[in-house]
């Protein structure tokens, strides 16, 4: 497909007319069924979520989750923040900025909500542009221990409530089943 390096593509939150829309840009990105499934179940579970759709008319081009991930500091108590994903687009969509577009807004949304910071499991080659750090440089770890050390990361949103942080990370436990 010949498209434009400057697609022009809007970004909102879900509604329910494109929850198929969302579903189909999962499975055809990550080519299974798992992370569709991971998405509905969280949608169905969350007391608190953000989830946007970047599209072209009525089209999903992509999606991303943020939900409610709990840092347990080694001290025995926590402070909530987001997770980010799954965030995916579709194939022949991808390298058009439109990952970044659902990236930046989420993030930009997260800070507005007042969360003090998002995690992400994902390639260290692609969220670093973002903010994200090594989690294991603030001394936070991920609960899930087969997750590499730089796989980790964090983006620290309210510097001050994220002093002497040092802990688990523990994501809903809807993930569990997402491999
Ligand atoms: C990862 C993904 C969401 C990125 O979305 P996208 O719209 O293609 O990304 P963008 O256009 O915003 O960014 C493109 C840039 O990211 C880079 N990039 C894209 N996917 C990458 C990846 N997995 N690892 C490293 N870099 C990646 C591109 O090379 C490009 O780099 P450049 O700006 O230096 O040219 C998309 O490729 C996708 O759906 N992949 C399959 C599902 C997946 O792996 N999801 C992420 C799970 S952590």
């Amino acid at each position: 497909m010949n498209l434009d390096k400057q697609l022009k593509f809007n970004i909102q939150e879900e509604t329910e007319q494109y929850l198929a829309g969302i579903r189909l840009v999962h499975r055809l990105a990550f080519h299974a069924d798992g992370e569709a499934e991971v998405v509905d179940r969280l949608r169905e579970n969350c007391p608190v979520f953000i989830s946007l759709v970047a599209k072209i008319g009525e089209k999903v081009l992509g999606h991303v989750l943020f939900t409610p991930a709990r840092l347990i500091k080694n001290q025995g108590w926590s402070i909530e923040g987001l997770g980010l994903g799954p965030l995916a687009v579709l194939p022949e969509y991808q390298k058009l900025g439109i990952g970044t577009g659902l990236c930046v807004e989420g993030l930009t949304r997260a800070a507005l909500a007042g969360y003090p910071f998002v995690v992400v499991i994902g390639d260290s080659a692609y969220y670093p542009r973002f903010g994200f750090k090594k989690a294991s440089t603030f001394g936070i770890r991920c609960a899930y221990e087969d997750v590499p050390d730089e796989a980790f990361m964090i983006k620290i949103l309210k510097p001050k409530r994220m002093t002497d942080v040092e802990g688990v990370v523990y994501y809903r436990q809807e993930f569990d089943s997402v491999s």
